[in-house]
């Protein structure tokens, strides 16, 4: 594919995460098993995706977990540029109620802190029965606000821009079936769509 040209190196590779979102499928089996108990059948959890990084995650995700559950989705803009650090702005809902229920945030990755922590609040507004969340990379060179991440699939020291397996760079990218490192002479952003 002429877009290898175009990246640094592949930091996760296709059965790296397909090992590991198949042991992240496991372990929130059993821990909502736990949780739920008796109630597991007649008020499933549901997964909300981040649009649009996040849904190639999601689809592999859920298909690891072994209890019932539905999912939605929730799509924000944030700004990175120093004008308007951290803004986020809510681009489109959710359709289903979360009151009562119990709910798995999905993301892709988790870069200063600012994108999880406005939905996070958002939704813990709505008052949910439980809210965790689950982010394929914990990305903590940027970090600017704390975030606990419950499920994390891979945590990424280096400062590189990201792309593959639903991350884009400019929309691009997200059919990879890996996880790189863009070349840097490819990044000139001021703001990104999540
Ligand atoms: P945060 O608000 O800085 O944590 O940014 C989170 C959002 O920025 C993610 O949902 C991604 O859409 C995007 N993002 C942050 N870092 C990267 C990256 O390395 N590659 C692709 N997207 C990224
Ligand atoms: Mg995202």
């Amino acid at each position: 594919m002429n877009l290898e040209k175009e990246l640094k190196e592949i930091l996760i590779d296709k059965e790296q995460i397909e090992k590991r979102v198949k042991e992240l499928g496991a372990q929130i089996t059993e821990d909502y098993k736990r949780l739920l108990g008796n109630l597991v059948n007649e008020k499933p959890l549901i997964a909300i995706c981040l649009l649009r990084g996040a849904i190639i995650f999601l689809a592999d995700l859920i298909r690891e977990i072994k209890i019932p559950l539905e999912y939605d989705f929730i799509s924000v803009s944030s700004y990175k540029d120093s004008s308007r650090p951290g803004e986020i702005e809510l681009l489109k809902d959710l359709e289903v109620s979360i009151e009562g229920r119990d709910v798995l945030i999905v993301e892709d990755i988790v870069d200063t802190g600012h994108t999880l922590n406005y939905i996070k609040e958002n939704l813990l507004s709505r008052s949910p029965a439980s809210l965790k969340i689950c982010s394929l990379i914990d990305k903590t060179a940027r970090r600017e606000v704390k975030v606990d991440i419950d499920y994390v699939g891979f945590t990424v020291e280096k400062d590189e821009f990201l792309v593959g397996y639903g991350l884009d760079y400019a929309g691009r990218y997200r059919n990879l079936p890996y996880i790189a490192a863009l070349k840097s002479e490819m990044l000139e952003r001021s703001e990104s769509k999540t």
